[in-house]
């Protein structure tokens, strides 16, 4: 009798300590989930998301707090020497995000030998374009595949400033609806080369204020496409596969670089000097806008985005340079060129 009372006791015990623990568990959870949510309405309004739908908000949840996770994770790890951050793309898959915005349409088609102007020139130990006004502010692409417009123009914006002493930010507009008779796309991708070519053969472009950007595939205008704020007399491209040759080249002047932009650590840079990993198949079009040696000791190009001035270092990115690999991290030198004026 005493032993089954102490047997009943024991197992109300038991219940209560494993209803406890479930409970207690659940209510961490819920917590947690809490302030996630929390989190994630913060995010909603820093960055102006509004969903249509509730399922779309938990989609959309689900894969904030898988980039939460990945960030931190990230970031816990003290030899990297770049940190992540919970940008505005982070609620988007890395799969939405490049199949949205990288649209560099690879460099099989340019193949051909231009000459080289910076063959035989001497560099300075580091070279910052902004610092010497030839850079226009950073500009953002939003969902249009337009990267090869917006590294193109930023190009034509250094070598303009350099031969005429004018800052003068031009149209990535008029290509994307203008430069429709090549290869070039629009919003579905392009070449910087291809864009170079058709600014020489319509004998300039226009202002950004005249001609301005609305991010998506419209019709020419051929009234502003005709209105020439800058002209370019061709382009050249890098000798491919050398860093010392780009180096030179970023020396001259901002150069158009196409690199592979599609890690989830480049979706989420924010800061430092980004050591990979990341392949080689070009899928993004920048601007190298300069080079130096960071505060560790290592080499970097200052790279210019288009994915506005929230990202990265203030829109900027800073790629290791001199890697141990002919085509540079994320296949910098592989398919660089500039304009020339
Ligand atoms: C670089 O130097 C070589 C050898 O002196 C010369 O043949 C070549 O034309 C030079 N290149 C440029 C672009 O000036």
């Amino acid at each position: 009798m005493e032993f089954t009372k102490l047997g009943k006791c024991l197992s109300l015990a038991l219940i209560l300590v494993v209803f406890g623990a479930w409970f207690s568990e659940a209510t961490s959870r819920t917590l947690q989930d809490a302030a996630m949510h929390g989190r994630y309405d913060q995010w909603m309004a820093r960055y102006g998301r509004v969903y249509n739908d509730i399922s779309e908000k938990e989609k959309r949840f689900q894969i904030f707090k898988e980039t939460v996770a990945y960030v931190e994770s990230s970031n816990s790890d003290v030899n990297k020497p770049y940190k992540l951050s919970v940008n505005q793309f982070a609620d988007l898959t890395n799969e939405e995000f490049v199949a949205s915005r990288n649209r560099f349409k690879g460099h099989e088609c340019s193949t051909r030998i231009t000459s080289f102007r910076y063959e035989n020139v001497t560099v300075p130990a580091s070279v910052d374009w902004r610092q010497k006004g030839a850079v226009t502010p950073v500009k953002d692409q939003g969902q249009c595949g337009c990267c090869w417009a917006f590294s193109a123009v930023a190009a034509m914006e250094g070598i303009t400033q350099l031969t005429t002493g004018k800052l003068i930010s031009l149209s990535e507009q008029e290509l994307v609806d203008c430069d429709v008779n090549g290869e070039d796309q629009g919003c579905e991708g392009g070449l910087m080369d291809n864009a170079f070519d058709f600014i020489n053969q319509n004998h300039g472009l226009s202002t950004e204020a005249n001609y301005p950007y609305t991010g998506v595939d419209g019709t020419c205008n051929a009234q502003k496409e005709a209105s020439h704020a800058a002209s370019i007399t061709g382009h050249e491209d890098v000798p491919a596969n050398s860093e010392s040759a780009l180096l030179k080249a970023v020396a001259g002047q901002p150069i158009s670089v196409a690199i592979d932009a599609s890690g989830s650590d480049f979706q989420f840079y924010s800061s430092g000097v980004f050591t990979g990993t990341c392949g080689t198949s070009l899928d993004h079009g920048v601007t190298a806008v300069g080079y130096g040696v960071g505060d560790d000791g290592t080499k970097y190009w200052l790279v210019k985005n288009s994915w506005g001035a929230q990202w990265g270092e203030e829109g900027y990115i800073r790629m290791q340079r001199d890697v141990d690999a002919p085509e540079g991290l994320c296949g910098i030198a592989m398919a660089a060129s500039y304009p020339t004026a």
